[in-house]
Parts: structure tokens; sequence; C-alpha cells
């Protein structure tokens, strides 16, 4: 369930920053044409937050966004068309079902259509016309979706018109793309705010999210009819960037339940039920008939693995068409509390996301996450990170998990498994920060929180918004926010804790140098979020002698305190003159 990331920016030709006039950060805030301001508006315009614009529109809850998110989905339908396909003819064709509300078209294996009807009658008419293809010398096992091919009667038809319509990109930008960007851009704020801009999760990206989500549901509804498949993690809790992987869970424990106090008499009717030993076993038989079954008959669903034995059991599939992984769990309600909570910070402030992508996008380029398992720190859990430090900001940026409780109402109330998940749903009762401290400041203040951390005794603890003792040794302690007993970061280790310190302490310093160097406009030199996606110099003087590795954390350690303490100022004789500006 992790990111595939950017890839490093090395071997990439350096470019040159615009003049340093336009640098200075404090202008940015709240200038109207600036990429902040662009950030934020294109950010309201193509809703991928689904919030309002931060200061006036009524921002929508997130079990808002989910109803209205799912009940679009069911609307759609996804196509695959001949590359020929006249999108007048195409539109026009399957407008007699219906009234179309909206459709793209992207190009994955081959070229798809997103068509999103006004009405769910309209998917039904469609399919009650559709054939099931006779295959030749193979056997096709019928199986009626909303998942279509387009077939030409007449091709020659189709050619005469416009030949090429636009198709809706739905992956990140390259690193040589991003490294230009970054360059380009006026300030360390507005480098954050392009990040944010060119990763977040489109529009059409995140449509194409629920409507994945949708189809999988009507496999499964073929077993567990009422049943429903929701989607979580960072495709809607606001952090997800283009690529990123499809978390979702089939909720079954909706089934049945909503109507059933409203029966009036003396009886109470309960559906006849096989019982197993363990909720455990009960998961892995019902993930295991669905992974058949998607294996089986889901269309564009390959590559399905059973990873049954797993702490949460789950399926992983690829979904061809529209390029997700995907990892499907079940009753997984926590996990959807923690994506609702996660959506409320990122919406609360735009400065959340901003830093939250550019954390990760840096901790991928060094290596800190990766896709695969294994000792790494998370996206999840690094975004648990900056959250605590925006808590810790005086005024904070936001506000603890404690205080959003205290804000809840009754209809908030939540306890699911015995833990307490309950927090105010209402963004806008939530008041806005006094911090208007600009993204440059956080950034690198971040860096300078976590390399002087004291991760041998504290935890991280986004519920009271202050370090705690470790209640054990692990060597990163992240409380997991409901079930407070576990650590989320339970899995790193040591190493690559100690590697994220030092990665920490030199960005640190990098852009400490950067301020005081005050470049020349003509410095052929990346700068800013740029200079710190670069390989790191520690890494590379350590690489194979690791005895190194140690003095160099130190050293940065020591020119950070001395430039914050000019009276002990040593001689700051920088080593990675690959990212100073001089
Ligand atoms: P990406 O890397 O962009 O996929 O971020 P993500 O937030 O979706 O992370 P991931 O796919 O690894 O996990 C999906 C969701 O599962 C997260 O958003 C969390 O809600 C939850 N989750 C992931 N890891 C943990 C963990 O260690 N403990 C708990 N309690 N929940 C986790
Ligand atoms: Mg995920």
């Amino acid at each position: 369930m992790a990111a595939r990331g950017v890839g490093l920016l090395n071997r990439l030709p350096l470019c040159t920053r615009r003049s340093p006039i336009l640098r200075p950060i404090h202008r940015l805030l709240s200038c109207p044409g600036t990429a902040a301001a662009d950030a934020r508006r294109e950010r309201q315009s193509s809703g991928s937050t689904e919030t309002g614009s931060e200061e006036r529109t009524p921002k929508k809850r997130f079990s808002e966004v989910q109803k209205e998110r799912r009940e679009q989905a069911q609307r759609t339908i996804l196509i695959l068309c001949p590359n020929k396909t006249s999108e007048k003819k195409f539109l026009k064709y399957l407008s007699q079902h219906g009234p179309i509300n909206n459709h793209f078209f992207f190009e994955s294996f081959g070229l798809y259509a997103v068509v999103e009807f006004c009405q769910k009658e309209s998917v039904a008419s469609l399919q009650n016309l559709t054939r099931t293809p006779s295959m030749g010398t193979e056997a096709a096992i019928p199986f009626r979706s909303r998942f279509f091919n387009l077939k030409l009667k007449n091709s020659s038809d189709q050619t005469s018109e416009q030949p090429c319509m636009p198709r809706c990109n739905q992956s990140p930008p390259s690193s040589k793309k991003l490294f230009e960007l970054l360059c380009d851009a006026e300030s360390i704020d507005d480098q954050l705010n392009t990040l944010l801009k060119e990763f977040q999760l489109t529009e059409e990206n995140t449509k194409l999210r629920y409507l994945t989500c949708s189809l999988i549901e009507d496999i499964a509804a073929a077993y567990f009819p009422g049943c429903a498949v929701r989607p979580f993690g960072s495709s809607v809790n606001s952090f997800g960037k283009l690529g990123c992987d499809l978390d979702m869970f089939l909720a079954l424990d909706e089934i049945g339940n909503f109507n059933a106090h409203k029966t009036s008499g003396n009886f109470l009717m309960e559906f006849q039920v096989k019982n197993v030993s363990s909720e455990r076993i009960a998961t892995q038989k019902i993930l295991s008939v669905i992974g058949e079954c998607l294996d089986n008959f889901g269309p564009g669903c390959v590559g399905v693995q059973k990873i049954l034995n797993a702490r949460c059991p789950l399926v992983r599939f690829s979904h061809q068409a529209s390029g997700f992984q995907c990892d499907l769990t079940t009753n997984n309600r926590i996990a959807l509390k923690s994506s609702e909570l996660l959506y409320i910070y990122g919406t609360l402030d735009s400065r959340v996301r901003a830093m939250v992508f550019s954390i990760r996008c840096w901790a991928r380029a060094h290596s800190l996450t990766s896709s695969i398992p294994g000792a790494w720190i998370t996206n999840f859990s690094l975004t648990m990170m900056v959250i605590f430090f925006l808590q810790r900001r005086s005024p904070p940026i936001l506000p603890t998990l404690d205080y959003l409780k205290t804000l809840a109402d009754a209809e908030d109330k939540c306890i699911i498994e015995g833990h307490n998940c309950t927090f105010i749903s209402d963004l806008n009762r939530i008041e806005p920060s006094k911090n208007t401290e600009p993204l440059e400041l956080l950034l690198k203040e971040f860096f300078e929180f976590f390399g002087n951390f004291a991760f041998n005794k504290n935890s991280i603890n986004i519920r009271q918004g202050r370090e705690q003792n470790k209640p054990e040794s692990s060597p990163l302690h992240i409380q997991n926010p409901f079930e407070t007993s576990l650590n989320i970061s339970k899995n790193v280790s040591q190493s690559q804790l100690q590697k994220f310190v030092d990665l920490a302490r030199e960005s640190a310093w990098i852009l400490h140098q950067e301020e005081k160097d005050h470049p020349s406009p003509s410095s052929n030199q990346p700068w800013g979020l740029a200079a710190l996606l670069l390989p790191s110099v520690a890494k590379s003087t350590s690489h194979g002698k690791k005895k190194r590795k140690k003095p160099a954390s130190e050293r940065i350690k020591n020119l950070l305190e001395s430039i914050k303490n000019p009276e002990n100022s040593t001689n700051i004789n920088g080593k990675r003159t690959v990212t100073t500006q001089a």
C-alpha cells in the first residue's frame, strides 16, 4: 500500500534560477497572481480536494464528498474505444440512452472513455443493448458490467472528423519536467505550491478512482448484495498524488443494518448465516472468494494476489484499464476514519498539503520511502510527522485531535471496536489558524525540528500535539491516533531513522546556506526545493565508508547551531558545494 514515486533527480542538467529579486518570500503569501494563489484557484476549480475556497466557501464534510462521488460513480461507465473514434458521434450514440453529464478520454493500454450519465437508468438501458462478444477459438465468460468495448461498424465513417480528441493525463510529471518547473519558480513557497499542483490528483483521476471502486463493488455484489467498496488512504484523504495506489475496502457491516431498527412489533428478524471461529477467518474466506472472482471474471483485473496471512489480509491486483494498483481489504472502518481525519487536516489550511507533498517527494527522492514494504518510513508516517510539526508551531497551524474531539457533536460520536474515533466532521466549525508563517520557513523548520528531535526518548502524538515518553523501544514511535496503544512506525529500523535524521539536518543546512549566501542571478545551480531533491553528499561520501556518516551528520548539526547562534560561530566551510549558491 505504498506509493511509487518520483524518480531521483540525478543526472539532470542544472538550470538557472529566476531573478533573485523576486525570491524574498514574504510577498508571496497573499499576492494574487502568484503560483500560490494559482495553486489555490486551480485546486478549487479541479475539486481535487473537494473543499471550498480556503476562507469563504463552506467546505464539504468527508462523508458528503464520499456520498456524492459514490453516487456519481454509479452513473458512470468505462469504455475501451478504437483510436479512430469520433468524439461527436460517440457522444451522440451514447446519448440515445440518456443525457450525459460529463465525459473525458485517457490513454492507458489503449484509449478509454469515462462517461457520466445524468441518470443511473441510462446505464441499464445501454447494458440492455450490449452483447457478449463471440471470441472465435477462445471462449468468453459472459459478464455484464459497466466496462464496455466500443466497436466501429464502419471505420471509414469515423476518420473524416477531428482526428485527435484531448486526452487527460493520469501521470505525474517526469523528474526532468519537475526539476525545470522548480528551477523556474519564483520562490521556495512557489516551488512547494508548484509541486503540489503538478502531483495532486486531478478531478478526472479522482473520478476514475471512485469508478474503479464502483466497478469492483459490482463484482463483489454478486456474492454480497448490498455491499459497498469504499476507497480510503491517499485516494481520498487529500494527500494522494498521481500514480498512488488505490486502497479500497469491502464494507459488509452495512448490509442489512440500516433499516433494522425501524421494524415494529414483537419480533426481530435476523439473517441465517454461517459461523466461523474468528473474525480473521471470516475475512480470509471473504477475500479469498472475491480474489477468485476478480481473477476469473473481473474485466480488466490482472495479477490478482491473495495476501491472506498478512496482519491485515488483502487482495492485491492491477486494474489494467485505469492503471491503478489496487489493495482490497474488508471492514476497515478505522482506516476510513483515519482518512477522514487526514482529509480534515489537509483541508483546514492550504500549507498542509504543500508541506506533505514536498516532504513525501523529498523522502522518495532520497529513498527514505519505497514501494516495497520493509524497514522504511511510510508516507502515512511522514504525513503524521508533518501534522505533528504543524501542531507544534506557535501559534499552531493545526489543532490537536483531542481538540477536534471536544468540538464534536452527538452525531460525530464514533466508537469502532472499542476505540474512540470521535472528532468533529464539520470543518466549517473549526477556527482557522492565526499563524501566517510562509512555507519556506516551515520547510526549513521542519528539517530542523526533526533533525534535532529526541527520537530515542519521545513519541510523536497528534492526539495531544506534544511529545510523549516512548512507551516501547522501537527507534521511531508514532502513536496510532485511534488505536493508541499501537505504533504506526514500528517497522522503521534505527539505520533508516538515522538516515532520515541525517538528511533532515543536511536539508536544513542547505536552506540556511542559501539564505545566508544571497546568490547571484547568474548562478547556474539548482536551488531551494530542487536542491533538496538532489542526491545527498553525506550519503555519497559515506557510501562504502560507513564510519564517515556520523561525523557528517554531527558536523551539519553543529553548523546549524552556529548559524542560529552567531556568537559561537565557527567557520562554515560547507562541503555540499553542489547546492550552495555562492
Ligand atoms: P500512499 O503511499 O500514497 O499510498 O499513502 P497512503 O496513505 O494511501 O498509505 P498506504 O497505501 O500505505 O495505506 C493506506 C491507509 O492505510 C493509510 O492512509 C492509513 O489510513 C492506513 N495505514 C497505513 N499504514 C498504517 C499503519 O501502519 N497503521 C495504521 N493504523 N494504519 C495504516
Ligand atoms: Mg495508498
